[in-house]
């Protein structure tokens, strides 16, 4: 396991936080209501930001490619599903209790955190340094516990830590009991596997082969304040790429699948690489259902955590629902006629970690200017262009500048903002990254030139009307 890199985190949580808010990225769910506890809505920059990165990944990773299909099942699968996933028993987080409070906390993270402060108080004391929580077991976090006498938040003791499980449970109809009881699912990619023969059926899918789908998953997390990082519902884009373990090797249908994920943050997404790093997972830490698994982590404002995790889970999942539903989900070889269950190689992740990985990544406050930037590229701008009359009372420019808007809104995320004077509407562009503003002002009038101002230069360049198409297909693709 490589160690973790100890740079400083560059920006403060609070500080994506509160743009997220007051720009319109993200909200607090049921604010009226004091809010939810991990839980939050995306305002309309943020929904359009969460759309981009969803369509991206579809377009990388299920249009652009031809050996991979897409899929869309149900939130609610039959409940043998979870059984069989291992989820029912397996899919658990390791609870403790502050005994005057009954308040219930992760007993990993509070090691965690314990062991951080050790090293920040000591940074050479070797006793902590290779020291890994994901290492131990359950009863050996309550040993840790009781031995270093860590105490809740509030700084009350501890109860011993006991498996929590994640599913959600609700129930179908109007009976109640064991009959109707459903779990809101865990992870898309049981509706892939339990969809494998009716893909293979209805396709002409060869191995090896993918089955990609984006959707909502549930875990009932109670850890709190990593903003989006980790919520109680969030969206999955998950791919299962079935092979033959005989005909190829899962290193390198890994490495491959490795590339590509890289490739997508950096280059598609623009994410610096010095914010990226592999890990692989120990083998205690490893999910029940993998031989081998990789996070790629991005350095987040509260430290390196996963945004992108990489499993080889083996022909597990299928032989469980083979044993759990009595149906056959093997592979025909036509060239050979023989028949065996493929192997799957599982590159997963939380579209809303992207979101966030992407606003932190983009996050920069320029001090010349005193000014908020967000840097994205133009694929995941919220909107691409903004178009401003230089002032609102002149019919003159603001007609002109409406029928501009409306030309460029064919082909572009487009936005008007004619409020208040134009260097306030310049920052509130920067403040949501847009990459460029347009302003039709008295010189337009003349010789039928507009203002294009660059977000990142700020530099205004004067561009004829009749050129702007070219320009902007340029400029943003
Ligand atoms: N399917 C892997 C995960 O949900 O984390």
């Amino acid at each position: 396991m490589t160690k973790p890199t100890q740079a400083p985190p560059k920006i403060n949580l609070d500080i994506i936080v509160a743009l997220a808010k007051r720009r319109g990225f993200v909200f607090p769910t049921s604010a009226i209501y004091g809010g939810l506890a991990n839980s939050y809505d995306y305002g309309p920059v943020g929904v359009q930001l969460l759309k981009n990165i969803k369509d991206l990944w579809w377009k990388e990773f299920i249009t652009g490619r031809t050996d991979m299909v897409g899929l869309d099942s149900q939130i609610l699968l039959h409940p043998k599903t979870w059984e069989a996933s291992g989820h029912v028993t397996a899919f658990n987080d390791p609870l403790v209790e502050d005994i005057k409070t009954n308040k219930r906390y992760r007993a990993d993270h509070l090691i965690k955190n314990w062991v951080e402060t050790k090293l920040i108080q000591n940074p050479t004391d070797s006793a902590w340094q290779d020291f890994s929580v994901e290492n131990l077991k359950l009863a050996e976090m309550g040993t840790f516990i009781t031995e270093h006498q860590i105490l809740s938040p509030e700084g009350n003791p501890l109860s011993a830590p006991k498996a929590f499980n994640l599913l959600f449970e609700t129930a179908i109809g109007t009976v109640a009991g064991a009959k109707a009881k459903v779990y809101l699912r865990g992870e898309t990619a049981q509706g892939i596997f339990s969809n494998f023969k009716q893909v293979l059926d209805s396709t002409r899918v060869k191995l090896p082969f993918g089955i990609g789908q984006i959707g909502k998953s549930f875990r009932n997390e109670i850890t709190t304040g990593q903003f989006v990082f980790r919520t109680l519902e969030f969206e999955q884009a998950e791919i299962e790429y079935f092979f033959d373990p005989e005909a190829s090797d899962w290193q390198s249908i890994m490495t491959g699948w490795k590339d590509s994920m890289w490739q997508f943050v950096t280059t598609t997404l623009g994410i610096k690489s010095e914010n990226l790093r592999w890990r692989q997972h120990t083998d205690k830490e490893r999910s029940h259902y993998s031989q081998d698994t990789y996070d790629l982590d991005f350095n987040y404002p509260f430290g390196w955590s996963e945004l992108w995790g990489i499993a080889y889970r083996t022909d597990y999942d299928l032989k469980q629902h083979m044993q759990f539903s009595g149906e056959s989900l093997g592979y025909l070889d036509q060239n050979t006629g023989r028949k065996f269950i493929p192997h799957v190689i599982e590159p997963a992740v939380g579209i809303n970690r992207l979101f966030l990985m992407i606003l932190c990544d983009a996050y920069r406050f320029d001090e010349t200017k005193q000014r908020v930037v967000l840097e994205l590229t133009p694929k995941l701008a919220p909107y691409q262009l903004a178009v401003f009359p230089l002032v609102k009372n002149k019919p003159e420019l603001t007609t002109k500048a409406e029928s501009l808007f409306q030309m460029i809104r064919q082909n572009y995320r487009t936005i008007w903002d004619d409020r208040g004077n134009i260097g306030k509407r310049y920052l509130a562009q920067d403040e949501i990254g847009t990459p460029f503003c347009m302003t039709v002002d008295y010189q337009t009038l003349e010789d039928d030139t507009v203002t294009l101002r660059d977000r990142t230069t700020t530099e205004q360049t004067r561009v004829k009307t009749s050129e702007l198409e070219s320009k902007l297909a340029a400029m943003i693709g």
